[in-house]
């Protein structure tokens, strides 16, 4: 059910602080080495035979650097380069099917980056088949991979299509040509159609679009016109980021002229053009705001399972196959267990050297205490479902909520009187103001974040 949203600036002023986007919980800050190869490979040997995994490879190489990237990535135009890391992660996933029950259903693949399109056809194809070599695939597993048009051929697409993709994400984060020139990522709208063409062509039954707002000389009218676009192009699914300007960490986007970003009121227009033209129905093919940054037409997976009370949240964002254990492959990448996060090496030196030396890629991890599911799990349902029922809660995990959770209520109540949310003996309600708002609303469980004293580096809620 998809009630009218609406911005009130000044809240979102008030409100907007830096905070985690809680794709996991405890976040990945808070991961240590005490937790590495030895633990996880015990924690995957003692997992339910009955859980389905979900994959997730890091694929980090791209063509040319787009300035505001804040993945995880290497430009590279050396094949070798490409070359040796694909055979590092073909023994990775040796040693990790070595670690666990392949006999296990995989229900969800998905190929990030970096640029997963970057690979040429032949790469694709084999490291698909091997993947399908050492892991059960379900038939109707959603496989997907990030694509940047510019690398996108219809050779890659009918590659992808026939090792068993069908969704894919374009990274289109807007049209107009001054806005690509200062992110230094010109690619015309005929190449993005083109692309989504064969996407069709090939049968990927779910088509993503990713854009990007508050980039350099965007504005509104400028922005209207890539939402014209991404409307005409029809995707399933549409991200819309909030561009993490954080110059400190990734310092290319130092390039970036501070002049020309938007001011934090612009960009909040933005967003709210955004969520106006997009859940509209003016506009025929109306989407449904998911949470956070996420829009979905309304019979999308991601719609149903919201409605079914079956989203979830992980690394790769909202999910619709709730209950299965992510194994994340190549650097950086985070598995995420139904206990423990296990953290790969993000360098590839040491990714190297401990893939050669059989110690798969972990370096560091946390396996969550029994307080930490606790508050994961009301996180989560917060985030997910913008919804929770205290009854659910303490059936499940033998707690009296408001007791446990006092603290927290209170922090709430401030919000409760700026309409972000509804509390009552029985429940908590997200409104449809603080939907935009629901990572603040998440951090009154955050026992991390209301204790710590120094906070990692993060990006505006909103
Ligand atoms: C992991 S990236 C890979 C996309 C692929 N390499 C491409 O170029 O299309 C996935 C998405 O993250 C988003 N993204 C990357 N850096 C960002 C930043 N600093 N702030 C907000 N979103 C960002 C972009 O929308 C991008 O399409």
């Amino acid at each position: 059910m998809q009630t009218d949203l609406s911005i009130d600036l000044d809240l979102i002023r008030r409100y907007n602080q830096p905070g985690p986007r809680y794709t996991s919980y405890p976040t990945a800050p808070h991961f240590t080495d005490e937790y590495g190869t030895e633990a996880f490979r015990r924690d995957l040997s003692e997992a339910s035979s009955n859980t389905p995994l979900s994959l997730y490879l890091h694929l980090p190489f791209c063509q040319s650097l787009c300035y505001y990237c804040g993945c995880h990535m290497k430009v590279t135009q050396n094949p070798e380069t490409i070359e040796t890391y694909l055979t590092a992660l073909k023994q990775e996933i040796d040693q990790l099917a070595a670690a666990v029950d392949t006999s296990r259903p995989v229900v969800q693949m998905h190929w990030g980056g970096g640029t997963p399109t970057y690979l040429s056809p032949d790469q694709i194809r084999d490291l698909g088949a091997h993947l399908r070599h050492r892991f059960s695939f379900a038939s109707d597993a959603e496989i997907s991979l990030e694509a940047d048009p510019r690398t996108v051929t219809a050779e890659r697409m009918a590659a992808a299509a026939s090792v068993g993709f069908n969704r894919v994400s374009f990274g289109v984060q807007d049209v107009n040509r001054e806005v690509q020139e200062a992110i230094n990522r010109v690619q015309p709208i005929a190449m993005v159609e083109e692309a989504v063409g064969w996407a069709r062509e090939y049968d990927y039954n779910g088509v993503n679009v990713d854009l990007i707002y508050g980039l350099p000389h965007q504005t509104l009218d400028r922005f209207d016109r890539t939402l014209d676009v991404t409307q005409r192009l029809a995707p399933d699914r549409i991200a819309v980021y909030s561009y993490a300007h954080v110059p400190s960490i990734k310092n290319h986007q130092r390039v970036i002229d501070q002049e020309a970003l938007p001011s934090p009121d612009e960009k909040l227009r933005l967003f709210e053009r955004a969520l106006e033209r997009l859940t509209g129905s003016q506009n025929g093919r109306a989407y449904r705001f998911i949470g956070m940054d996420h829009f979905a037409r309304p019979d999308d997976p991601l719609s149903v399972a919201q409605d079914e009370g079956t989203l979830h949240r992980n690394f790769q964002g909202y999910s619709t196959r709730a209950g299965a254990e992510i194994l994340a492959l190549g650097i950086s990448g985070i598995s995420q267990l139904s206990g423990a996060y296990a953290q790969n090496v993000k360098a590839f030196p040491a990714y190297y050297d401990r893939i050669e030396s059989d110690r798969l890629g972990t370096y560091r991890g946390y396996r969550l205490t029994s307080e930490d599911r606790l508050r994961r799990h009301v996180i989560m349902q917060l985030m997910c479902h913008f919804h929770l029922q205290k009854a659910d809660i303490e059936e499940r995990f033998a707690v009296d909520f408001d007791r446990r959770f006092a603290s927290a209520l209170e922090w709430l109540k401030p919000m409760e009187g700026d309409g972000l949310v509804t509390l009552t003996p029985e429940a908590i309600h997200v409104r449809p103001e603080g939907r935009l708002l629901i990572r603040n609303i998440a951090m009154a469980f955050d026992a991390y974040w209301r204790t710590d004293e120094e906070q990692p580096v993060h990006a505006q809620t909103v």
